[in-house]
């Protein structure tokens, strides 16, 4: 599978590429820093270029079979648009260049799965989170409304520990206290979702 990758050099886009190379795919990164994807940066295709420019965007977007963001805001508790921007500029570039295929990487607690949020979790994401989540939930209200063949990812708090395979996925989860799942699990999953079409049009949570 030709494969885009948004957010390739953040820690959980590098599994995802690295996932993709070991199956055979051939990955381009759209990267603001492709100095910063190191040792993959030999392996697979870098363009140059912003998650939020509908043109960059397309760029890399032309003659790919699906796509997978892990995009982030890193530590930071901002959104500053990135979400929402990038939301906008991969359903236009999608138009642009006819890919139907989209995993994309949000967080558990937004949109409707704050509902099924314990207690411990709901504190997190009303607080802190609010400013990202609230950013989050407009991506995701963009996303659908494409008509994309769409996969959104809701992975609890994430660690870097090692990629076990062992972790619970489905539309929903039922959560207590503050489980976590680890960003190699999560890279493993969406790689796997994009390649199996009985995930298109459904939410995955994913927790340990
Ligand atoms: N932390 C948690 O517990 C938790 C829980 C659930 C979900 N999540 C979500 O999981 C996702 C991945 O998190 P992470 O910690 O693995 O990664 P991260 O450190 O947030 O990595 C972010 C990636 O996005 C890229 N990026 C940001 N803005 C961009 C832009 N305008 N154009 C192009 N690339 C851009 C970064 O590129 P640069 O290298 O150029 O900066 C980097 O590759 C995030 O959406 C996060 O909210 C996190």
């Amino acid at each position: 599978m030709k494969l885009l990758v948004l957010g390739a050099t953040g820690p959980t886009g590098q599994h995802v590429v690295q996932r993709a190379l070991d199956h055979g795919d051939q990955v381009t990164a759209l990267a603001r820093r492709p100095e910063a994807l190191h040792d993959l940066a030999s392996q697979i295709t870098i363009t140059q270029g912003d998650a939020t420019s509908a043109k960059d965007v397309a760029q890399a977007m032309v003659g790919q079979d699906a796509a997978i963001s892990a995009l982030g805001r890193s530590t930071s508790v901002r959104a500053d648009g990135l979400f929402s921007g990038a939301a906008a500029a991969v359903t236009e570039a999608a138009r642009q260049t006819g890919l139907r295929r989209l995993v994309w990487l949000s967080s558990f607690g937004v949109g409707d799965t704050l509902a099924e949020s314990s207690t411990t979790q709901k504190a997190m994401y009303k607080t802190f989170l609010r400013n990202i989540y609230a950013d989050k939930a407009v991506s995701e209200e963009t996303l659908r409304a494409a008509g994309l063949d769409l996969t959104i990812v809701y992975p609890t708090t994430l660690t870097n520990g090692p990629a076990k395979g062992t972790y619970t996925v489905d539309d929903h989860v039922p959560m207590k206290g503050a489980p976590t799942i680890s960003r190699a699990d999560v890279g493993h999953f969406m790689h796997l979702a994009v390649h199996d079409p009985v995930w298109i049009g459904r939410q995955a949570v994913l927790t340990d």
